[in-house]
């Protein structure tokens, strides 16, 4: 009996014991926890406890990787055209109508546009909304490589054009206006800048970094739901959720249509999926350059679809490419001689639709 008192005596000491050196340990813990700032106690960032070591710290995002010195010579080797400056227009008798070019081209809708103060033809775009910086960023779709190599033959009109007849084109489709006479002084002044923008360029020659990039094609069709999320992540902020821009007072814009009644009509380049991924891929979202892109190659065909699914004034292109084999494999309007239908030549996958007109091209030929 004494000897069983005397156990749970002790156990009894023994709790008490540790019930106090918890409530020691709880109070001394909140101390350190509330008072951790003012004594110094290392931060709760745990990574931070040890020495720093070479390598990935998981408490941080992944830094942008910095390219190699084999990219940077590449990127040299594969120097892109360089378009003479703007301010070194020679003083003489044609300068000032390649000045007044340079004006029309980048502010088109000022001059043009639906309240333009010279005559009012197009939607309120400007040329430079496509053509970056007045047709000269690299791979911004500029002019490089026009003034060497047009006059041409183009299997759209199925004849050689002109530039001026190029110019006219972009008016009546991008810009979803009316051609301008070859007598036109807006007309020629335009083309009098974009011939002074590639005089330096070689006769049939194409500079590296002209014109619009093209994008490796997918093994899949191109999905505008897909696109959807990427409008609404990367787009929107600027274009608006309704793709209708932000419109200025005047008559221009702040930010482009990419659809609706002021956009683009559907017999524009931009409406095939490929100039369009090819345009966003090195220059969209606002600000990336053909060195920093920031989409990948299935974000800009996603995105090119969802756009181009939705409504936008369209054209009469029954004139359009006399000879179906020459039809690009991303022009969405039929006939075609290939057996595809409207929607692959639309969305793709292209792959097929290439290999076909190849092969087909390749028995006429015979
Ligand atoms: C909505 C976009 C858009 C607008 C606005 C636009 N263009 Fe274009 N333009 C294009 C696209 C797309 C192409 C075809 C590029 C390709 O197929 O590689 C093109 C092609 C051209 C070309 C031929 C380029 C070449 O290398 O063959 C010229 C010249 C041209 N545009 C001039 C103009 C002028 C001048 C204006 C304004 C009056 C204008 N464009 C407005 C999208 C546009
Ligand atoms: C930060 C604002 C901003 C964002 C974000 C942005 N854009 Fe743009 N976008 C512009 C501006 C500004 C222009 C006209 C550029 C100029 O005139 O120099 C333009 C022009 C365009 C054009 C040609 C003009 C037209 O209206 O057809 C297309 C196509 C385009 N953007 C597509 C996209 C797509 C697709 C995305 C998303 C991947 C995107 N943009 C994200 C600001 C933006």
């Amino acid at each position: 009996m004494d000897q069983q008192k005397k156990m749970i005596e002790g156990l009894r000491k023994s709790l008490q014991i540790s019930v106090i050196l918890n409530v020691v340990a709880v109070i001394a813990l909140f101390f350190v926890v509330a008072l951790r700032d003012t004594i110094g106690f290392p931060s709760w960032n745990p990574s931070s406890w040890w020495p720093e070591i070479a390598g990935p710290n998981p408490y941080e995002p992944a830094p942008r990787s910095e390219p190699d010195s084999n990219t940077l010579a590449l990127a040299r080797q594969l120097s892109v055209w360089i378009a003479p400056d703007i301010n070194s227009i020679p003083e003489s008798d044609s300068s000032e109508l390649i000045k007044y070019g340079h004006a029309l081209i980048s502010k088109t809708a000022a001059y043009l546009g639906p309240k333009g103060q010279v005559m009012q033809i197009t939607n309120g775009l400007n040329c430079q909304n496509c053509h970056l910086d007045a047709g000269t960023r690299p791979w911004g779709n500029n002019y490089g490589a026009v003034a060497s190599t047009y006059p041409k033959f183009r299997e759209r009109s199925g004849a050689i054009e002109t530039i001026p007849k190029r110019v006219n084109d972009c008016l009546e489709r991008s810009l979803n206006g009316q051609v301008l006479p070859e007598d036109n002084q807006e007309l020629k002044a335009m083309v009098a800048y974009i011939e002074w923008l590639g005089k330096d360029v070689p006769k049939k020659e194409v500079p590296n970094g002209s014109g619009i990039y093209s994008v490796p094609f997918l093994s899949r069709a191109a999905s505008p739901a897909k696109g959807k999320a990427v409008y609404d992540q990367k787009c929107a902020s600027c274009h608006g959720n309704d793709g209708l821009g932000v419109a200025a007072t005047d008559g221009t814009y702040t930010y482009p249509p990419l659809w609706g009644p002021e956009s683009y009509n559907s017999g524009a380049g931009l409406f095939r999926l490929s100039r369009f991924a090819g345009y966003v891929k090195y220059n969209m979202p606002f600000g990336v350059t053909y060195q920093n892109p920031q989409l990948s190659d299935e974000e800009c065909w996603d995105v090119a679809a969802y756009v181009n699914s939705q409504p936008r004034p369209s054209k009469d292109l029954s004139g359009d490419w006399p000879n179906l084999l020459g039809k690009p494999v991303d022009h969405p309007f039929g006939p075609y001689e290939d057996g595809f239908s409207e929607a692959q030549h639309k969305f793709g996958p292209f792959e097929p639709v290439r290999d076909k007109i190849k092969e087909l091209k390749q028995a006429k030929a015979k």
